[in-house]
């Protein structure tokens, strides 16, 4: 019964994989953002990265965009406007010095993500009809536990979007 000394091993691999599982999902979905009703999408913590960015000034945050299957193809293709079901997100955390890279460096030069920012996760969502009036995007913004902004904030997305009305309303270019 040699099985029996593994069990365990394969008990701790599996539940070890679960719990990778739940985390890698990102944020759970909760409560659907005021004005547009976009809800955060399940698995955009897999989505493919398009760019990276730093937003410095009152923002001082890292950002990751990332994008579902729809959004990496139109991209890749130049397939625009970008087809329904695209969604886009952006991801933004604070960032920290890394004592411990610093010390492999030899200087302070290392910078890491910290904790999520207020406004840790944006979403655009294609969707022509519905969203006709704001260039068929829905816009939402939640914080790091998943809790949407108010009403007033999600005003002011498509009107400063409205900026490259000629991509599509999209400022990120895709990084090679
Ligand atoms: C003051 C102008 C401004 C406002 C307001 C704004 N954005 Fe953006 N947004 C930008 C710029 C500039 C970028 C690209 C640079 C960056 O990511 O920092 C961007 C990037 C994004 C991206 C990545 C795709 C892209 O267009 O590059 C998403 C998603 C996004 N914003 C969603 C939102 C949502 C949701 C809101 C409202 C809650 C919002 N934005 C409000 C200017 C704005």
């Amino acid at each position: 019964m040699k099985w029996i000394a593994f069990l365990p091993v394969a008990v701790a691999a599996v539940s070890g994989v679960a719990a990778f599982t739940v985390h890698a999902s990102g944020y759970a979905e909760k409560k659907a953002a005021p004005v547009f009703g976009v809800t955060i999408p399940l698995g955009y913590r897999d989505w493919r990265l398009i760019s990276v960015a730093h937003e410095a000034g009152n923002l001082n945050d890292l950002r990751a965009i990332v994008g579902n299957d729809s959004a990496i193809a139109a991209y890749r293709e130049g397939q625009f406007p970008f087809p329904d079901g695209t969604i886009i997100a952006r991801l933004a955390w604070s960032y920290v010095p890394s004592e411990e890279n610093n010390k492999v460096f030899g200087r302070p030069q290392s910078f890491v993500a910290g904790p999520a920012t207020e406004w840790a996760l944006q979403f655009m969502v294609k969707d022509s009809k519905r969203y006709a009036s704001t260039g068929g995007w829905g816009y939402a913004q939640f914080n790091k536990d998943g809790i949407p902004a108010d009403e007033a904030v999600h005003k002011t997305c498509f009107p400063c979007h409205e900026a490259v009305r000629t991509r599509d309303f999209v400022f990120t270019r895709y990084a090679p």
